[in-house]
């Protein structure tokens, strides 16, 4: 039998209400795709800020085209849109996945530039990624931040990462009970980014770095490659990377980062498939 689950839709409204009085709290059953829906809503000129869930996506999304797979029950799926004009809109998906991580649990892990990894004896392991996407209307831009989390175990084939999931950390936890811990603090990382942007987080996202010191490989997806050591993030958010021709920045976030050791590489890349 299956459980229905039971969404705090108020705690988490009430929660957010002091910081962002006028966002509302959507839970719904069935979308394509919380972003997708977001999206569509901002280029209709809705730019309201909003916290919607969706329990199942039909067609959800990853970076880089790539789709992302969940199952109602086994993950948590959901979007924030809100209206933000910080100083610089670089390092908007790490501070994001600062505050995730940290209201999650002290061992997980930040890959570059948008991922939630278990980083272990069994190697590297993606519990969730990010998706950011921004809408202009008139003067304004409005930021619709995705976020995907596995709660349970789920199938890994094809998966460029290979998955592990919030249950390993916490066997209590759902998908209503991650989203009361992760939303308040989210709520209030987007608005302290909107005011200063990523500085206040580079300490913050440089100790939960999965990459640091690692060998890494940088690939552009069009046959551009590089290679070096992963040496943390910069105060704007650019992934450093110390090469034979020195220090470089990696500030796009339409590359693929990956640590050279990494067996699932090639697969991974191949399939186009990602975690
Ligand atoms: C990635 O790792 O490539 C990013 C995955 C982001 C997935 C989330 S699930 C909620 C929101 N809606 C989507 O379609 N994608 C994001």
């Amino acid at each position: 039998m299956v459980v229905p689950l039971r969404w705090p839709a108020e705690a988490v409204w009430e929660a957010v209400y002091p910081a962002l009085p006028d966002a509302s709290v959507e839970i719904l059953p069935e979308l394509d795709s919380t972003n997708t829906e977001l999206m569509r809503r901002a280029r209709a000129g809705r730019l309201e800020p909003v916290l919607l869930v969706a329990e199942r996506q039909t067609a959800g999304r990853g970076r880089l085209g790539r789709e992302w797979l969940s199952t109602a029950g086994d993950s948590l799926t959901f979007s924030l849109g809100i209206a933000l004009s910080p100083p610089s809109w670089s390092g908007l998906s790490l501070a994001v996945g600062v505050s995730v991580a940290e209201s999650l649990h002290k061992d997980l892990k930040l890959k570059w530039p948008n991922d939630l990894w278990l980083v272990g004896a069994g190697g590297d392991r993606k519990l969730g990624g990010i998706l950011i996407e921004t809408a202009c209307v008139g003067e304004q831009r409005y930021a619709v931040i995705g976020v995907g989390i596995n709660v349970a175990a789920r199938d890994g084939a094809g998966l460029a990462t290979p998955p592990a999931c919030l249950h390993e950390l916490d066997a209590g936890l759902d998908a209503p009970q991650a989203l009361l811990r992760i939303a308040p603090a989210l709520v209030q990382t987007v608005l302290a980014f909107g005011q200063f942007g990523f500085a206040p987080f580079q300490a913050r996202f440089n100790a939960r770095d999965a990459l640091r010191d690692r060998a890494v490989r940088v690939s552009d997806g069009h046959g551009g490659v590089l290679e070096g050591t992963a040496h943390g993030v910069g105060e704007d958010g650019a992934l450093l990377v110390h090469t034979a021709l020195g220090m470089k920045q990696i500030t796009s976030s339409e590359v693929s980062v990956r640590p050279q050791a990494d067996a699932h590489w090639a697969s991974g890349a191949a399939s186009g498939k990602a975690a």
